[in-house]
């Protein structure tokens, strides 16, 4: 038995006003892309940015549904928008902010796993690390370098073999 151990770097910022220009700015879009949620039933409204390799950027916001389980993550919805906008462009940079009717948006949120997943996907796909900033409306802000550092040992078009 030989014991391993996972653990990654990433930065904390004590707040927006540390961040460089371009991430204060991304951040403060993904702020105001949680006004564009559809969030009729959770009352929690997620927006996210994207920064892309063309230097377009693109927005995403969580949809919900009556059927709560069609409902999208802004995540999600984001990769599809800059997928469908952009194709083969990479993307850099996702700036990921919420606020909602219960909490106090003063902390960072992550990516859920189904989320995670879908950013190892774009990686993959385009062999280019996607850095995430996340952070509430105030408060600490966590810079994580590469999305796939939030999903280890996860599953890619590697693992099904030679054409993948
Ligand atoms: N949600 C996101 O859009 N992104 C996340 O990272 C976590 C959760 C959405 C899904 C749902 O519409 C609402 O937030 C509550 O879970």
């Amino acid at each position: 038995m030989n014991p391993e151990k996972y653990s990654f770097d990433f930065e904390v910022y004590h707040s927006i006003n540390d961040l460089s220009a371009a991430d204060a700015e991304l951040l403060h879009d993904a702020q105001a892309a949680t006004t564009m949620a559809y969030a009729p039933y959770s009352h929690f409204q997620v927006g996210a940015m994207a920064l892309l390799a063309n230097g377009k950027k693109v927005a995403g916001s969580n949809q919900e549904n009556a059927s709560y389980p069609v409902g999208l993550c802004a995540e999600r919805v984001l990769l599809s928008a800059a997928s469908s906008l952009y194709p083969g462009i990479p993307i850099h940079t996702i700036a990921i902010s919420y606020q909602g009717e219960s909490v106090v948006s003063n902390r960072p949120i992550s990516p859920c796993g189904i989320c995670r997943q879908t950013l190892v996907e774009y990686e993959t796909r385009f062999k280019h690390p996607i850095r995430l900033i996340l952070g509430g409306k105030e408060g600490k802000i966590w810079v994580i370098p590469q999305s796939g550092l939030l999903l280890p040992f996860g599953f890619t078009g590697d693992d099904l073999g030679e054409g993948n």
